[in-house]
């Protein structure tokens, strides 16, 4: 199946405040200049508020991550579990079509979906509720066969079950997740033939089952209502945002200083290289061309200069030097700009200065 962006998208995406609030913390997450790795989560998060994964959605979870929106893209098209094209305000459906399913039924519950939702996959019925598609195994094998509806798996289904399952969401009601024929979770249909010490004292419900019945909703998407998830190395974590979403910021020019960072102190700067002779800065392990240009451009010139940067000053350029968020440190960047300044070598310029290749600038 092709996935591309959808032909209808909305004007802009943004976060609402809990969801931002969220976002963020995902983020801190993750240590400086690897926000990337936030990717998953914010784009699944930004999917639950919306419904489905829009283009300005994914690009503003790229600028929040500071990545190219391609990259977002990527992700976003590679994961069968983002939509990227509108789904039914009360559920997607999916039905598993893999084999043990496929056995036991899978087809006839196609048909209901046919029949009660669309003709096709990932076209929203009439009255805008509902939308499905056929997915691989869920791994729910032995309850076959079974559909996910919003977070939840309902098994052993018939076409029969299934239809009836389909017109209660219609009217508003949460059906009971798990296998609709009476088992509990994946036991034999007549009861547990070993282990029946362990048939007391359980729950009404299988743990995820139960679950789903004790919050009572099983096709609510989260909106930041729930207990936020906490990032306790955070001052205000339990806090939620109270400012407005934020619009989607403009896109940023690729290696430009970012004027309202606040992290560390700016280091001393020049108006020029001395004697009008700059060091190859691209000797630094974690510099190419692109970055000794926007060090020169903020007027970093020298190995000494690099070489005396304090902490904090560090911590400046890690934050400012936009597109390579954590660069500095990562390739501790004062260490070689220590030994080079003194007229050494380290390994990375001897490599360099053979091969005369330099570090990539991404
Ligand atoms: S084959 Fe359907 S859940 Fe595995």
């Amino acid at each position: 199946m092709l996935r591309r962006l959808h032909p209808d998208q909305p004007e802009s995406f943004a976060f609402t405040p809990a969801n931002l609030a969220w976002a963020e913390g995902q983020i801190t997450k993750y240590p400086e200049g690897r926000q990337a790795s936030a990717i998953i989560p914010l784009l699944w998060r930004a999917q639950e508020q919306e419904g489905w994964l829009t283009r300005p959605a994914i690009e503003a979870v790229a600028d929040m991550l500071d990545m190219a929106y391609i990259r977002a893209l990527e992700v976003a098209s590679f994961y069968f579990m983002f939509q990227l094209q509108p789904v039914g305000s009360v559920a997607h459906i999916q039905i598993c079509g893999t084999t043990s399913c496929m056995i036991c039924g899978a087809e006839d519950l196609i048909a209901v979906c046919q029949e009660k939702i669309a003709a096709k996959p990932h076209v929203v019925s009439a009255d805008g509720k509902f939308s499905w598609e056929e997915v691989e195994c869920l791994g729910s094998c032995t309850n076959a066969p079974m559909a996910q509806i919003g977070k939840d798996y309902y098994e052993d289904l018939t076409a029969e079950k299934f239809g009836q399952l389909i017109d209660e969401l219609a009217a508003g009601k949460v059906p009971t997740p798990g296998p609709q024929n009476g088992r509990y979770g994946a036991e034999p249909l007549s009861g547990l033939t070993s282990l029946t010490e362990y048939d007391s004292g359980r729950t009404q419900y299988n743990a995820s089952v139960q679950l789903a019945a004790d919050i009572g909703d099983t096709v609510k998407r989260i909106d930041g209502t729930e207990v936020p998830l906490l990032t306790p190395w955070l001052k205000d974590a339990k806090a939620p945002a109270t400012e407005k979403p934020k619009a989607k910021p403009a896109p940023k020019k690729a290696a430009e200083p970012e004027a309202e960072a606040e992290a560390g102190d700016k280091p001393a700067t020049l108006d020029a290289a001395r004697d009008g002779k700059a060091d190859d800065l691209k000797m630094i392990k974690g510099v190419g061309p692109k970055l000794e240009g926007v060090l020169n451009d903020i007027g970093i010139f020298h190995y000494d200069q690099i070489a005396a940067w304090t902490e904090a000053e560090v911590a400046w350029a890690d934050q400012n030097l936009v597109g390579f968020k954590g660069r500095v440190s990562r390739d501790d960047w004062v260490a070689q700009a220590k030994l080079l300044a003194t007229g050494e070598e380290t390994e990375f310029a001897k490599r360099a200065k053979e091969d005369g290749t330099y570090e990539e600038d991404t």
